[in-house]
């Protein structure tokens, strides 16, 4: 029988700390202070949104979700935006995705200060991985799978890992940063050919494509030693939620598998709040 690997105890430990981190902070008079820019009302940015705002408030941290219409101008966020820039009360900024048609072209990572870009979206948080500088704020998902690989104690160095999907938001930055950790990574997308190979030759396997069950039995080595990491946050033809692997028919032919929900979604929150503690550290010199 294979591990279920769920966020819930790596949460709660880290739950405890960023408490304590944040009662410290309150005690020099600092309370970290999120602002979420949430435009139109696509019911899933609403649903995440929440939970963010929920968790930054068990923690001790202020959370603001600021909602514009989805009819919002291209002026009128990058205005919002560079009022919230310049408030040295705000500590983190961030834009939930997707955004409505006519925002769509947005650099969004781009357009908020590295210092409070706490989704590690901006040029100069992805150039400190690519540099493997350990300064900057991390991307929220890929820091959150390293989080729950840890705690488990999944070796990274010298394992070979399949990561399914480039996005700039999980795939590509979770590649360099595998590789930062000494892992030999290879990044399959929707044009490579035979990803069934490279999935079996696999120690873990981590698959970040948006697509219901794709990943079966079929995908996986016969030894049952593979770890398997599902960012998947899709809905079945039954619409129930489900990740990217057919769960209950891969639990018994693996070693270890996170669920869907209860796994990375859990853990790509947590991170947030680790990047909200950090950067108001950072920019109050309280490190
Ligand atoms: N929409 C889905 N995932 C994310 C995320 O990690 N950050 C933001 N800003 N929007 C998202």
């Amino acid at each position: 029988m294979s591990i279920c690997l769920e966020a819930k105890p790596v949460r709660k430990e880290r739950i405890r700390e960023l408490k304590t981190e944040c009662a410290n902070l309150k005690m020099k008079g600092v309370v970290p202070n999120l602002k979420v820019v949430l435009v139109g009302d696509d019911p899933a940015s609403v649903i995440y949104t929440t939970h963010k705002k929920k968790f930054c408030e068990k923690i001790g941290a202020r959370c603001e979700i600021i909602k514009l219409p989805s009819s919002t101008s291209e002026s009128h966020l990058l205005d919002l935006i560079g009022k919230l820039a310049s408030d040295d009360d705000v500590n983190g900024i961030l834009i939930q995705l997707p955004l409505p048609q006519q925002l769509g072209h947005l650099d969004v990572g781009n357009i908020i200060p590295p210092n409070k870009d706490v989704d590690g979206f901006s040029d100069f948080n992805i150039a400190k991985i690519v540099k493997n500088e350990n300064l900057g704020l991390k991307p929220c998902t890929p820091k959150g799978i390293l989080s729950i690989l840890d705690y488990y104690k999944i070796p990274l160095e010298g394992s070979n890992i399949c990561v399914i999907g480039r996005s700039m938001i999980v795939g590509k930055p979770l590649s360099i940063m595998l590789t930062n950790r000494n892992a030999t990574v290879v990044l399959c997308h929707s044009k490579s050919k035979n990803i069934k190979d490279h999935t079996k030759r696999a120690d873990i396997i981590i698959s970040a494509i948006g697509k219901p069950k794709f990943i079966t039995k079929d995908f996986l080595s016969d030894d049952r030693k593979q770890t398997i990491i599902d960012v998947g946050m899709n809905h079945d033809d039954d619409g129930q939620l489900c990740g990217d692997t057919n769960y209950s028919e891969l639990l018994d032919k693996c070693a270890a598998i996170t669920p869907v929900p209860g796994g990375i979604g859990p853990m790509t929150i947590l991170s947030l709040a680790e990047n909200l503690v950090i950067a108001t550290k950072s920019q109050k010199n309280l490190n």
